[in-house]
């Protein structure tokens, strides 16, 4: 079977009316393109569980605070449609930003609190951006269910509780960060870095599993946790650590003294790119 590319929002709606009908169970994956195997975990994933697997691409303008960044994100879409394909994926989204924007906003969705700290503070607007553009594809497409990589923990933290406050009626499944082998997590911008950038980049999560390791031997100073995280990290000379924090699983707000489930949470600059990664602890 082919995977199906579709452009436009009432093709995409036509397209699984049928389905709808026949009580098929639609899964989507929600996705900027520039596919790799993080974004196939989430794939192989909502085949297992949906007969009908929807992939959006479309990368969202809202969510980009730098220019710069929007306009490094290539996405070549016949192979991301042969990507999606070789994964048994149904239906392929690509709108055009004039399909999904053809006027400027003026309804926006704002998730208080846990948008507040880690990558929040320093991307205004992104997860303002992240919520609204999901709910426009929650809208279009009408899955039952909906996966999300826990790579971005902190997105996945604040789509859970816009749908909880919603009432939106989606299962939100979480996946599992890919990695590879060095540990580095699987992420668009990897293929950005420069080899001396590539080779310093696992730094993050052995800094992020150190921690985790503290944490979980009983350290209890999320101050001295993070303190020593960050030293670790600027060994590496071209390494700039944006954040490093220990924060309430749920919530996503900073905690100390340590208690109940955590994540340690960090984003890092190598040059112009900018990487994060979590783990739980
Ligand atoms: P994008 O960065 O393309 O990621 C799409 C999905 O793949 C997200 O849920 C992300 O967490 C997941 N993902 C990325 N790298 C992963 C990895 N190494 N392991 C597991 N999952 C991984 O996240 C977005 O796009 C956008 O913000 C989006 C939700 C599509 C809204 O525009």
């Amino acid at each position: 079977m082919n995977s199906e590319l579709i452009r436009t929002i009432e093709e995409m709606r036509r397209r699984l009316l049928l389905s709808r009908l026949q009580g098929r169970a639609i899964g989507l994956v929600p996705t900027m393109g520039a596919l790799h195997a993080g974004h196939g975990a989430l794939m192989e994933r909502a085949r297992a569980e949906c007969n009908v697997v929807v992939v959006s691409i479309f990368v969202n303008p809202l969510q980009f605070d730098r220019r710069d960044d929007f306009e490094a994100y290539g996405v070549d879409l016949e192979k991301d449609r042969a990507f999606c394909q070789a994964r048994g994926v149904d239906l392929v989204f690509a709108p055009t930003v004039e399909e999904m924007y053809p006027e400027p906003l003026r309804t926006f969705v704002e998730v208080e609190g846990v948008s507040e700290h880690l990558c929040g503070k320093f991307r205004p607007g992104h997860f303002r951006g992240v919520a609204t553009v999901v709910t426009k594809l929650f809208h279009i497409v009408e899955p039952e269910k909906a996966y999300f990589g826990e790579k971005d923990a902190q997105q996945l933290a604040i789509i859970h509780r816009m749908v909880r406050d919603l009432n939106v009626p989606i299962e939100i499944v979480p996946v599992p960060i890919v990695r590879e082998a060095d540990g580095l997590a699987l992420s668009s911008r990897n293929r950005r870095l420069t080899e001396a950038q590539r080779h310093a980049a696992p730094a993050l999560y052995q800094a992020l599993q150190v921690a985790a390791g503290q944490i979980r031997a009983g350290c209890r100073s999320a101050a001295d946790v993070g303190n020593a995280a960050v030293a670790q990290l600027k060994k590496h000379p071209e390494m700039r650590v944006e954040y490093f924090e220990i924060v309430d699983a749920r919530d996503m707000t900073p905690v100390d003294p340590i208690a109940g489930e955590v994540l340690v949470a960090a984003a890092i600059w190598l040059g112009d790119t900018r990487l994060i990664d979590n783990v739980r602890a």
